[in-house]
């Protein structure tokens, strides 16, 4: 959750409402999020580099939505975005579901364009975070 917060911060905060920050900053630190965990009805992974640091994470909620998806800004565009997709996608299949589904951030749309998502609706505003649904078939 380190990881998401300080690249939020870089990447995406800039376009948000501050009650857009807070909802974002709310989210991940909440303990909600931490008892899903523990249920496993939310479902996390990571990329880590050869000395153990956690250098990219993704989760699923709803076993088919992408609720975080961030990668260490010292570690972008080396393919670590589009193979934890992979593992998304893999777990996806094995639960015989065939979609995935994201609400994009500004930074992520061209991301998620490149590994095959569709928009499903315009760019909005959502508790003030920008975003655009999307979907991906499988
Ligand atoms: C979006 C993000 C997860 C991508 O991770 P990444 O590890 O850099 O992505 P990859 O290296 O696997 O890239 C996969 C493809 O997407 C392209 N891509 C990645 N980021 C891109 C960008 N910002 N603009 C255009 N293309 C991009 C890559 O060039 C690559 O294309 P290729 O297969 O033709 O070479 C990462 O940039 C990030 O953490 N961004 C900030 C947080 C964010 O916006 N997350 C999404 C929240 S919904």
């Amino acid at each position: 959750m380190a990881l998401a917060y300080r690249t939020f911060q870089k990447y995406v905060a800039d376009g948000y409402t501050k009650e857009g920050v807070d909802n974002f900053v709310n989210f991940i630190s909440d303990q909600h999020l931490y008892r899903m965990f523990m249920v496993d009805e939310y479902h996390l992974w990571v990329a880590k580099d050869e000395a153990d640091r956690i250098i990219g994470m993704a989760s699923l909620r709803s076993g088919t939505h992408i609720s975080l998806l961030f990668v260490d800004e010292n570690h972008m565009k080396m393919g670590i975005g589009r193979a934890l997709m992979d593992s998304l996608e893999e777990f996806v299949l094995s639960g015989k579901k065939d979609y995935l589904t994201v609400n994009a951030s500004p930074y992520g749309v061209p991301f998620y364009h490149k590994v095959g998502f569709i928009d499903t609706g315009a760019e909005t505003v959502n508790g003030g975070m920008v975003i655009t649904p999307m979907k991906k078939m499988l």
